[in-house]
């Protein structure tokens, strides 16, 4: 103790973008993505997702990475690092709070997938009739013990691969996990788009049908750009951390959104063919992966090796997800508190866990327990994925764009004052991507009622008079 510990650094900038894209690469963009895109009537809500994260997601992530590359601080000491008088932390602490929340609930998600893995190659999955897939998924996640053992055998995975480090464990997983994530999906990918009849799935991916929109669609796939791209709390600034100043930022974060949003597409291109091909139903909603796809597979020749690739390949992408979530609370513990790594890791790591453990029973024996009308799982993802994200996000857009000085903030994206790129960002940053997140916070609120909109509109003022953003 006494010195200071020596601060660990990405090994390569390979090794970095992979860790990054491993982040944003997960239940996101395999599950969630595909069954929002099935409700919103496919490519037409695809090519507004495109524009999401173009406008608000890219603008966002080159803001994560400079503030985390610029200070070499965690999400909550990178604020007071560059701003200490005033109280910008607080999105560190929003960040930290929405890490316990996100993981907890996404663990029991990640278990289930381990599940589905676990029953496809020991050949029970697909020996049920299809029309007991539904209540297969229901008997599951209803279950007392089951959902548990296997969201505690994800959890002790997430936290070995922490307890490596950033270089040993992270960079080292991330390297060999995303490659082979990579080629499982295209496997699958191709197996669907050659099925006979796979056309009608990719027509429903490439011509748009723009009635199929409705104006939710927008904030739907403004909020899903968020969560996919794992930005608002914190982990890209922690990633950006661990970056040393000779990588180039603009191009790192061009990267990550890129590989991100190819994913999503691959994943879509992967489930929609299959699932036009058999006559399933694409507008399944959050049951798509776990009731409709076990019917495709079982349609398929080889069907126990593809529904076996394919769960796997699921549980890789949360995993790596999972990682980076977790490492946000424990960089902020370790350096804090002076934790050690392992110490933090295991603790928070435990913790999380349980709260998991109550988010899964909130969907069994204890759904009779309701916070503000939710279980407790969904209360966490509504809460974290609705509240903090779009929210810390905002504050991260006021921050880049407000609260820092343009040189400064231009310099630590690498941008040189006069470049075209780097004034089309700030001004999307300033003045287009705050206004985007706002919307689609309002809307994950509910915000119909004229009533709440001007009292969550009064609070936005305080707090930005607040940060000194307004006022003088
Ligand atoms: N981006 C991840 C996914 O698409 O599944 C989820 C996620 C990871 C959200 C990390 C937020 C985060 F900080």
């Amino acid at each position: 103790m006494g010195e200071t510990k020596k601060r660990e650094q990405w090994g390569s900038k390979l090794g970095f973008i992979l860790a990054a894209s491993g982040s944003a690469i997960g239940l996101g963009n395999i599950w969630k993505f595909p069954y929002i895109t099935g409700q919103n009537g496919g490519s037409a809500f695809i090519i507004i997702y495109l524009i999401a994260i173009a406008i608000v997601g890219f603008p966002v992530m080159l803001s994560e990475f400079l503030i985390g590359r610029k200070t070499q601080k965690d999400a909550v000491n990178s604020f007071k690092a560059l701003s200490p008088e005033k109280p910008w932390f607080f999105t560190g602490y929003m960040g930290v709070a929405a890490a316990f929340m996100i993981l907890s609930f996404y663990g029991v998600v990640a278990g289930w997938t381990m599940t589905y893995t676990w029953e496809a190659v020991s050949g029970n999955l697909l020996s049920l009739d299809a029309s007991q897939f539904p209540d297969h998924f229901g008997a599951l996640i209803g279950d007392p013990v089951k959902p548990i053992l296997w969201q505690v055998a994800f959890m002790v995975l997430t936290v070995a691969i922490v307890l490596g480090g950033v270089k040993k464990g992270i960079e080292r997983w991330s390297k060999i996990l995303m490659p082979l994530l990579l080629i499982l999906l295209l496997i699958v990918m191709f197996r669907s788009i050659t099925l006979e009849g796979a056309s009608a799935g990719i027509d429903f991916l490439l011509k748009p049908d723009f009635s199929a929109l409705t104006p939710t669609s927008f904030l739907v796939a403004l909020g899903h750009a968020f969560f996919s791209l794992s930005l608002g709390m914190g982990t890209m600034i922690t990633y950006g951390s661990y970056l040393s100043k000779d990588e180039k930022l603009p191009s790192a974060a061009i990267s990550v959104s890129v590989a991100d949003t190819v994913i999503a597409l691959i994943a879509g291109f992967a489930i929609f063919p299959a699932v036009f091909a058999l006559g399933m139903e694409a507008g399944a909603g959050p049951g798509l992966l776990f009731m409709t796809l076990p019917g495709v597979f079982q349609q398929l020749p080889l069907g126990t090796f593809f529904a076996t690739i394919f769960f796997g390949l699921v549980v890789i992408a949360a995993l790596t997800s999972a990682i980076s979530i977790l490492e946000v609370p424990v960089a902020f513990f370790t350096e804090k508190y002076n934790w050690t790594r392992t110490k933090a890791t295991i603790i928070l790591g435990f913790v999380i866990t349980l709260v998991g453990m109550a988010a899964s029973l909130s969907m069994g024996p204890w759904g009779g327990f309701t916070i503000a009308g939710k279980n407790i799982f969904d209360q966490l993802d509504w809460v974290s994925a609705n509240i903090l994200l779009p929210l810390g996000g905002l504050f991260i857009l006021l921050f880049v764009g407000f609260g820092m000085k343009l040189k400064e903030a231009f310099e630590a994206a690498d941008f040189s004052l006069d470049s075209k790129f780097g004034k089309t960002w700030m001004f999307t940053l300033r003045f287009v991507a705050p206004g985007f997140v706002l919307l689609v916070f309002l809307n994950a609120l509910g915000v119909t009622g004229a009533l709440t909109a001007a009292i969550i509109w009064s609070i936005t003022l305080v707090f930005l008079y607040l940060l000194g953003v307004i006022g003088d």
